[in-house]
């Protein structure tokens, strides 16, 4: 089956000797069947030419960002919406580092910033900017910001040095976006929904218990099942984030709203409880604001422990349910604890006590608890990273 047919692709070229290769991997996705338009960089045009790009991929080269003629043509909005993915290859440490930095200073910048699609990115470059921490710094942004790194590899230079940086041969590139696409089709018939960040409970109405969830492990695991073609469902308690609209937004603030929505989304086939859902609510919340008094007490009851609820819920349980636990203590008995009390399939934990790793942060390393006593760890990676695993194990288990 060619995943690729059809498919409309805008490549960007940057200034780099790799650039040669840029020509065969536009000659491979035409002979399967891909629309292609191409942005060449003012530096790219040193390597290879306008007139070379088009002879092969029969369609215009976009080239600088005032050009009259373009911008009436296509704009730089209209370009990143056409295109079904963004393929940057070579991309170079310059290029690397506007991208990582939000620069938008010429065609190729500014698509990638304005862009709603997926951005793959072929680093090519020598073995020592490859290595150097500015470079490794703004790869690593860009995986937060779910850019695609695909490559580079260790080889001899163009150069003459040997080392990490070589970009990946043109089939190689081809064989990583057939698999995007390939997963955007097996899944697209797959529901899922994933609960996020914090709840809040009113006390009066100005006030109210609420916890450090910041909700981005959540996000992330909601835009990981969305690029991979699952009709995502995110059901989110009060957050800074934002989404893609690809993503169906349930904005709740309480836990009983959680609920509501997250019954309402379901059936879906997998289910991930992300969330850091208050175990308590006010047992009488004031429907006045409470006037300052030398001793409040607050009577607190049990709020409904929703992944509890669905996990044992005869018809409405999804075939995959996925839940979380944050622990300063014990991980291992907590989390295989939950996993059991809960009925759930897998309980995927981490040490909120650690601060590199904990609330807020970007970045984090979790164990996944399985059914049958198998524990496997993620290694302390971006969280967009450790979603994107999360979303493949899930891939292959529903498969
Ligand atoms: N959870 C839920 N509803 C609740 C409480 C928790 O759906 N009322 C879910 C969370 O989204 C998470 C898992 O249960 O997936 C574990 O949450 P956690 O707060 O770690 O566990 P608790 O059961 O609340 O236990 P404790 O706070 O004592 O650690």
């Amino acid at each position: 089956m060619n995943y690729l047919s059809s498919k409309k692709i805008l490549l960007i070229i940057c200034g780099g000797i790799a650039a040669y290769k840029s020509l065969e991997i536009i000659r491979l996705l035409k002979k399967r069947g891909v629309i292609i338009k191409t942005i060449l960089t003012k530096r790219g045009a040193e390597f290879v030419t306008p007139l070379s790009i088009t002879s092969l991929s029969q369609s215009k080269v976009y080239q600088d960002l005032f050009s009259v003629e373009n911008e009436a043509e296509m704009d730089h909005i209209s370009l990143s919406r056409w295109a079904d993915l963004i393929l940057i290859a070579p991309a170079t440490a310059n290029t690397i580092s506007k991208l990582a930095n939000g620069n938008a200073d010429d065609l190729a910048s500014t698509v990638a910033l304005a862009s709603n699609k997926k951005i793959f990115v072929a680093p090519a470059m020598n073995v020592r900017m490859w290595d150097h921490q500015s470079t490794r710094e703004n790869i690593s942004k860009l995986k937060t910001y779910s850019y695609k790194l695909i490559g580079p590899e260790i080889g001899d230079m163009a150069c003459g040095e040997y080392g990490e940086g070589k970009m990946l041969e043109p089939k190689n590139i081809l064989d990583e976006i057939e698999k995007y696409f390939k997963n955007l089709r097996k899944n697209n018939k797959l529901k899922a929904i994933v609960t996020a960040g914090p709840t809040n409970e009113h006390i009066d109405p100005v006030r109210f218990i609420t916890n450090k969830s910041s909700g981005k492990q959540g996000y992330e695991i909601a835009k990981s099942l969305s690029k991979k073609g699952f009709d995502t469902t995110l059901i989110s308690g009060p957050t800074k984030l934002e989404i893609n609209d690809e993503i169906n937004l349930i904005n709740v603030e309480t836990t009983e709203e959680m609920f509501k929505a997250t019954l309402n989304s379901l059936p879906t086939d997998v289910a991930i409880f992300s969330a850091a859902v208050g175990d308590y609510k006010v047992k009488k919340k004031s429907e006045r604001k409470i006037k300052k008094q030398n001793k409040l007490n607050l009577e607190l009851e049990k709020n409904v422990d929703i992944l509890n609820y669905v996990s044992n819920h005869n018809s409405l349980r999804p075939r995959l349910v996925v839940g979380f636990a944050a622990e300063t203590d014990n991980l291992e008995n907590n989390a295989i604890n939950k996993l059991n009390e809960k009925n759930c399939d897998w309980i995927v934990a981490n040490d909120v006590s650690n601060k590199k790793i904990g609330f807020n942060s970007d970045f984090n390393e979790v164990s996944i608890f399985y059914k049958d006593n198998k524990i496997e760890k993620l290694k302390y990676k971006p969280k967009s990273e450790i979603s994107d695993e999360l979303v493949d194990k899930i891939i292959n288990h529903l498969n």
